[in-house]
């Protein structure tokens, strides 16, 4: 199943670090900021925390398992242990950080994991945290075949889990969090910044890529840019657009 397979090997990202587990470190006066990232360890994710650290955040990444997540990265994050499942693991990784990144999806599609529980009620947990820890910007990955344009009520496939995606994009588009929502399709986990992209409605999207790294310019874009406020939209790689083109493109974009 998509999303379930072990990372055993990653020379992604060089930032990686047997980081602090405690949280309790302030920003220096020269960071950016402090962005927690769910899904730190992922296939999507460990892109977006390399980009977001590279650009000069400080990156505090989520994982279920501290060891796990520090025997199989190397560089200079903070790492905290966390399930979205049970709110209060949620405070103390809260704790002054300016941005959230959610890029996680459910490991089991029956079970303790499944989308009802990490992609619906765990999204709910994360977005009342934000909240309360009054964060600057939420951005959340989903996915390009979740989302309202559809009637998800319908599609039982893998339990259900376009249906509780979606339900989570409404927990974020409805919690009153200044957001983004990216919704890939496929997904190669290569480098971003190579070829052209668009931003495109999910209303448009058909069956295409786009590559996990070009996924973590938008979301680091995402974080302080204002013309992504409030926007969703799917993403492909095209060949001959121009590099950054996209940044035109938010004002075009739904809001779900
Ligand atoms: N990869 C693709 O091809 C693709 C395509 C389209 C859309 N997407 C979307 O992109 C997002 C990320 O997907 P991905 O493929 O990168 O995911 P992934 O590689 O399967 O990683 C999932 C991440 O979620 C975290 N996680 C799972 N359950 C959790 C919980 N209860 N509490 C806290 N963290 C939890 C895991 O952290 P630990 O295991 O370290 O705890 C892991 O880092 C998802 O929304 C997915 O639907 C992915």
């Amino acid at each position: 199943m998509q999303g379930v397979a072990a990372v055993l090997l990653l020379p992604l990202p060089q930032a990686f670090a047997a980081g602090t587990e405690s949280g309790t470190e302030s920003s220096p006066a020269n960071s950016k900021g402090r962005v927690l990232i769910l899904g730190a360890t992922g296939r999507i994710g460990r892109f977006i925390a390399e980009t977001i650290y590279e650009a000069g955040y400080q990156v505090r990444g989520v994982t279920r398992n501290v060891a796990r997540a520090k025997s199989r990265f190397s560089g200079d994050y903070e790492w905290v242990q966390a399930d979205v499942r049970d709110p209060r693991t949620l405070v103390g990784p809260m704790s002054d950080v300016d941005y959230v990144v959610s890029s996680i999806r459910s490991s089991e599609w029956v079970g303790a994991y499944s989308p009802e529980m990490v992609d619906y009620h765990g999204m709910r947990n994360l977005v009342e945290a934000a909240k309360a820890a009054q964060v600057k910007h939420f951005v959340l990955i989903s996915t390009a075949t979740s989302g309202p344009q559809v009637d998800q009520t319908k599609n039982p496939a893998k339990n259900y889990v376009r249906h509780f995606k979606t339900k989570g994009e409404a927990v974020v588009r409805e919690g009153g969090l200044s957001h983004t929502i990216i919704a890939p399709g496929r997904v190669p986990e290569e480098p971003g910044g190579k070829t052209g992209f668009i931003l495109l409605a999910r209303k448009d999207y058909y069956v295409s890529q786009i590559t996990a790294g070009d996924i973590a310019l938008v979301t680091l874009d995402a974080l302080t840019n204002p013309a992504a406020r409030g926007k969703a939209f799917a993403m492909r790689n095209e060949p001959g657009v121009p590099l950054g083109a996209w940044r035109d493109q938010y004002a075009d974009m739904p809001d779900k």
